[in-house]
């Protein structure tokens, strides 16, 4: 199947903390490297790629509270220091970094509601809820901790389980207490909430998942959503006493907001309506679009029944599903969990003060948790910089064109007629093949492991043509052909490597200083030679630095926290 076009949508980060590098490889830069790969294959007009800050829910009111401002501020706040940070890690949103803390966010979720209520499927229930009798507030989700019932963590959320990733309802937790305050004065007590029927909506969405959706979904997304569909999931309630958020628009329910979830996966399509106008093209189902979501393994269940649930339920809004979703599993960091509060881990901030962004880039998807949870080390890190990066593509780069300077001065010799290059052709042609299909995919380390192949074959030309012999023996012909070969594969390599390392990428393209092709980075279906013989270039500085050992150690340290 071919489609006309295709959206791309990152799970949106809750803009209470700075992002780190499990965060990142769990979405952002899957996302990213998937939308550049789609805009150099189907055209930038033809790929949305949204996402943005999921500015709604209880991480936010405690976070602000924390900090002693208000929930927007904060929202603001950190909505700037993400937009910084992911623009410095080269990420391409569409329309930059948007937000769910917009009135077209509002006015969706709003109509959203409406039409779920009219619908049949909002139904209200009294229930009890914690409230915090000493603070004089309603306990939901994260403000209130406790025991988790599945595998007694003492600090369980009230929404989730940290430890074992249990859903959770504040209603299960065992010995309750208000997060903040410590207190342990819980009372349970009677409020109306508004409840979403998914079991009304539970079977359509299980044909959908079996009949449309591609088979080809991460294993931890297929798993998870296997599982869901065979249980009977509880409708979860909608609506939240907290004091931030979408407000409901029902009667009667004045004082209370949206629960996040119930409003953040729209954000995909509201944001979407800020950054394009062409956005309908893309969420209208029927308008012959592939729809990818990139995910947190913790996020399945929202994205997998609930979101697309909605969707159905909401029949008239007619809005496009996903076709693959991509869950990721998390990344750890020299053998423990990422943790702001034990300073252990990278938080992105702070990595581009050692390595540039397309070295992070890099060595993080070659790391991609996307099978298991996958440990990420310093050691890991400068092994992959110094031996692909460098070793392989800068070496190669560099090989080429210093010897060239030094025998032929500053312009690409000429090839001569009819030499060959061997199998170089065919086997370069056979690894695209191979890197197009792991990226359509999104297999991203086969990807990578491809991508690093190809990168490899240049310097194995190189070395068998072995060009230095060649100018020894006086035979400049032939060895001004091998290196007119190696500046095709350089143009070629910025092209492949492109949505990887973009940085880099420009920085290969800039060593042609006159060029026929404008520096296109369209996706290439097979090996094309673009560079003309006398075409003029320029030595580049070393692409990557090597990560030496003492580096190593100091990053080591300074990112577990020992001191
Ligand atoms: N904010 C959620 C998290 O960080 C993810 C929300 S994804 C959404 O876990 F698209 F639904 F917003
Ligand atoms: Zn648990």
């Amino acid at each position: 199947m071919t489609y006309k076009k295709h959206l791309i949508t990152a799970a949106l980060p809750y803009v209470n903390n700075i992002p780190h590098i499990g965060n990142f490889v769990g979405s952002i830069l899957p996302a990213d490297i998937y939308a550049r790969f789609k805009r150099a294959k189907y055209g930038a007009q033809n790929v949305l790629f949204a996402c943005g800050a999921d500015a709604h829910g209880s991480p936010i009111v405690i976070q602000a509270k924390k900090e002693g401002v208000s929930p927007a501020e904060l929202v603001a706040k950190y909505h700037a220091l993400h937009a910084k940070i992911f623009s410095e890690f080269n990420i391409s949103f569409d329309g930059g970094y948007g937000t769910t803390n917009s009135d077209a966010q509002k006015k969706l979720v709003h109509e959203l509601f409406t039409a779920l209520d009219n619908n049949g499927f909002i139904e209200e229930r009294e229930t009890v809820q914690p409230y915090s009798v000493d603070d004089d507030m309603w306990l939901a989700d994260r403000p209130i901790e406790g025991t988790c019932p599945k595998c007694n963590y003492e600090c369980a959320r009230g929404d989730q389980c940290d430890k074992c990733n249990e859903l959770l309802d504040p209603a299960d937790l065992i010995n309750p207490y208000a997060a903040d305050s410590g207190s342990r004065n819980i009372e349970m007590r009677k409020t109306k909430n508004l409840f979403y029927r998914h079991d009304k909506v539970k079977d359509d969405v299980k044909k959908w998942v079996n009949d449309t959706a591609e088979n080809n979904w991460s294993k931890y997304a297929t798993q998870a959503t296997k599982k869901y569909l065979g249980e009977d999931v509880p409708n979860p309630s909608v609506t939240r006493d907290l004091p931030w958020g979408i407000p409901v628009n029902k009667p009667g329910y004045e004082n209370k907001v949206f629960y996040v979830w119930f409003d953040a996966p729209w954000g995909y399509i509201s944001i979407s309506q800020s950054a394009r106008a062409d956005w309908a093209d893309f969420w209208h189902a029927g308008t012959d679009c592939h729809y990818a979501q990139f995910l947190g393994k913790d996020n399945i269940k929202f994205h997998a029944l609930f979101f697309p649930g909605q969707e159905i339920a909401w029949a008239d809004g007619n809005f496009k599903k996903v076709d693959l979703l991509k869950g990721l599993a998390f990344l750890n960091f020299e053998g423990a969990k990422i943790s702001k509060s034990n300073n252990h881990g990278i938080f992105l901030d702070d990595a581009l003060t050692d390595a540039p962004a397309d070295a992070w880039r890099y060595a993080l998807i070659a790391s991609a948790p996307e099978t298991d949870d996958t440990d990420f080390t310093i050691r890991r890190f400068a092994d992959i910089v110094n031996k692909d990066l460098n070793g392989v593509l800068g070496n190669f780069v560099s090989r080429v064109c210093k010897l060239t300077e030094k025998n032929f001065g500053l312009v690409v010799p000429t090839k001569e007629q009819g030499t060959g290059t061997g199998d170089l052709e065919k086997n370069i042609n056979d690894k695209l093949a191979e890197l197009t299909d792991a990226l359509e995919k999104c297999e991203f380390r086969k990807s990578v492991a491809t991508l690093r192949e190809i990168w490899g074959a240049g310097n194995k030309f190189l070395d068998e043509t072995a060009p230095w012999t060649l100018i020894k023996n006086g035979d400049m012909d032939a060895a001004g052909a091998v290196l007119n070969e190696c500046f095709g594969l350089i143009d070629f390599y910025a092209r492949i490597s492109a949505p990887f390392i973009p940085t880099t990428t420009e920085k290969m393209q800039n060593i042609f200083t006159t060029t026929n092709h404008e520096h296109d980075l369209s996706w290439p279906t097979e090996y094309e030679h673009r560079i003309k013989d006398g075409t003029e270039f320029v030595v580049p500085e070393n692409l990557f630095v090597r990560i030496d050992d003492d580096k190593t150690n100091e990053m080591t340290e300074k990112y577990t926290g020992k001191k």
